[in-house]
């Protein structure tokens, strides 16, 4: 399948189903039962930086870094609708942001050597050219800039829990596009990339990497007596990873 064909797949289900999502994946929250942002303080003091979200959806996670004073911010994402959703939750908040429509994987105009942060919050894994977005990101960033992403971990996708027990069902190493089952009617297509293959794109592009989490939050982790298989799972694998990697 081409990669414009997975384009058009995703686009019309996140323009379809945009509304649902509206505010789902974003900081503080890192991914779900996961650390957050509040107990890893990965950005620091972002007051007096520019910041851009790859994927910014509906914007929440850009009212978040709004909320703590930062000076310019930009989103880009591929819906139209979310982009719709994000504009006019910072307006009723009394934010704005530079908001542009486009893949993530292609020129879109952005500003090169602009950004202090570039950061994406569930929705790096969605591109169809992993090196070619990190590229794309390291042209973004300031000298020295950081980039930092959250995605689901690929062990979440390969395993599942069987009363007390993982089993593998699905090869780690299987990088393939699939069909994502997705609440709604619509599907949604993905891959799951090894750990390495983020990694090795990382420092193809010219990043350093300064963190890796993958920690399940302790809410979760201390969760006691009868639990769901979901919260039995978070206990033995982390749902989410993020990277904190600087441009060289
Ligand atoms: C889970 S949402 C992220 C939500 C966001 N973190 C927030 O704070 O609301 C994932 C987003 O990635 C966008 N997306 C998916 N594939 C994309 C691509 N190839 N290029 C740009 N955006 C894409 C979707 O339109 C969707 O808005």
């Amino acid at each position: 399948m081409s990669d414009k064909t997975i384009h058009e797949i995703n686009r019309t289900y996140w323009n379809t189903y945009a509304d649902d999502w509206f505010g789902v994946t974003a900081l503080p929250q890192y991914g779900p039962s996961f650390v957050t942002e509040e107990e890893l303080n990965l950005f620091g003091d972002v007051r007096e930086a520019k910041l851009l979200e790859i994927g910014c959806g509906s914007g929440h996670s850009l009212k978040y870094h709004a909320d703590n004073g930062a000076a310019e911010l930009w989103g880009l994402d591929m819906s139209s609708k979310q982009l719709e959703n994000a504009n006019n939750y910072l307006r009723e908040n009394n934010y704005a942001a530079k908001l542009i429509c486009s893949p993530m994987e292609e020129e879109c105009g952005i500003p090169k050597n602009y950004f202090d942060f570039v950061y994406s919050i569930y929705a790096i894994g969605w591109t169809t050219d992993l090196e070619n977005t990190f590229m794309k990101i390291a042209a973004y960033l300031k000298k020295g800039g950081v980039f930092i992403f959250s995605w689901k971990h690929p062990l979440n996708n390969c395993v599942t829990i069987d009363e007390d027990k993982l089993l593998f069902e699905k090869s780690y190493f299987d990088e393939a596009w699939f069909t994502q089952p997705m609440p709604g009617e619509n599907k949604a297509l993905l891959c799951s990339r090894k750990i390495s293959t983020y990694i090795n794109a990382l420092s193809k592009a010219g990043f350093i990497i300064e963190e890796m989490v993958e920690q399940t939050d302790s809410k979760t982790l201390n969760e006691a007596g009868e639990v769901s298989d979901r919260i039995k799972k978070a206990k033995m694998l982390p749902f989410s990873f993020v990277f904190k990697a600087r441009k060289l």
